[in-house]
C-alpha cells in the first residue's frame, strides 16, 4: 500500500519568509506523530520553493511540489517554468490541471495531456486534478465529465505507469474555496467511479492514489480520508496555517487531539 498524501496547495499566497515560517511551524506541530502510512506534501509558489525545501530537507516523508509547469525543458516561453526547474528546486511532485489552471487560465484537455506525459517523462510525480462544475453536477453529468477528463488527460501515457508516479485529485469545482465540502456519498461515488476508470486504463490502476480536495478542514478530514478509495487530501485555504494544516495531517490518527 502506498502512503496517503496529505497535501497543501498554497496557491498564490505567502512570501518566502511566510512560507518558510509556516513550513517550520508545521514540522514542529506534527513532530514525531506523523503516522507511517502518510506523507506530507507542500506545494508553495515557485518563489518560495527553495525556502520550503530548506526546511523540509532531512525530514522523513515530507516532500514539495510545483503548482504548474510548461511541457519543455527550456526555451522561449516567457513566464513559464520547466519540469527541470522544478526538480532543480527540489520538487518531487507537480500539479497538472488544477481547476484554476483549467477555468481561470484556460488550459484545455489536450495541453494538459501533454503536460502529464512530459512531467512523468522528466521523473516528476504528477498529481492530475479533475472535477466537475456545479452546472455539470446539476445536469447529472459528473461521471461523464470525470470520464472525459481522465480519458483525455491521460491519453498520452502508457498503461504500465507506476502507481508511485501518478496521483489523481478529485476536486469538485464548486467545493473549492467555498466552505462547501462534498458529502461523503458524493465523494465515494466520484472516487469509486475514478477507481473503475483507472483500473480500465492502467495495469496498476487499483494502486493509483486518489486524493479529495475542496474545503477540507481539520474537522471534516478524518471522515473524508476514512472513505474507501480516498488516499489523501489536497487542501487549499486550511493548509495556509500550520496549526490547521497539522491537524489535517494528523486527522483520524492515534494522535489526533480532536478524537
Ligand atoms: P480549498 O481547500 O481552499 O477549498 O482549495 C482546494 C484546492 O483547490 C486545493 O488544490
Amino acid at each position: 500500500m502506498l502512503k496517503k498524501i496529505m497535501a497543501g496547495n498554497w496557491k498564490m499566497f505567502k512570501t518566502r519568509e511566510e512560507a518558510s515560517r509556516t513550513a517550520r511551524e508545521l514540522v514542529v506541530a506534527v513532530g514525531e506523530n506523523l503516522p507511517d502510512d502518510r506523507e506530507v506534501l507542500i506545494i508553495p509558489s515557485f518563489t518560495a520553493l527553495k525556502e520550503v525545501n530548506d526546511v523540509l530537507s532531512g525530514q522523513k516523508n515530507y516532500f514539495s511540489g510545483g503548482q504548474n509547469f510548461y511541457p519543455a525543458d527550456e526555451g522561449a516561453f516567457t513566464g513559464e517554468v520547466s519540469p527541470l526547474h522544478l526538480k532543480d528546486s527540489g520538487c518531487s511532485y507537480a500539479l497538472v490541471g488544477h481547476s484554476e489552471r483549467r477555468h481561470v487560465l484556460g488550459e484545455e484537455d489536450d495541453f494538459l495531456a501533454e503536460k502529464v506525459a512530459y512531467g512523468l517523462e522528466r521523473q516528476l510525480k504528477i498529481i492530475f486534478c479533475i472535477g466537475e462544475k456545479i452546472e455539470e453536477r446539476k445536469q447529472d453529468k459528473v461521471e461523464e465529465v470525470l470520464a472525459r477528463q481522465l480519458e483525455k488527460g491521460l491519453k498520452n501515457i502508457i498503461s504500465s505507469v507506476s502507481p508511485h508516479e501518478l496521483v489523481i485529485a478529485y476536486e469538485p469545482v464548486w467545493a473549492i474555496g467555498t466552505g462547501e465540502t462534498a458529502g461523503s456519498d458524493d465523494i465515494s461515488q466520484a472516487h469509486n467511479f475514478i477507481r473503475k476508470k483507472l483500473i480500465d486504463i492502467f495495469e496498476y490502476g487499483s494502486d493509483i492514489r486518489i486524493l479529495y480536495g475542496g474545503s477540507v478542514k481539520p474537522d471534516n478530514c478524518a471522515a473524508i480520508i476514512g472513505l474507501d478509495n480516498v488516499d489523501g487530501v489536497l487542501v487549499g485555504g486550511a493548509s495556509l496555517n500550520a496549526d490547521s494544516f497539522s491537524r489535517i495531517v494528523l486527522a483520524g490518527s492515534k494522535t489526533d487531539s480532536s478524537l
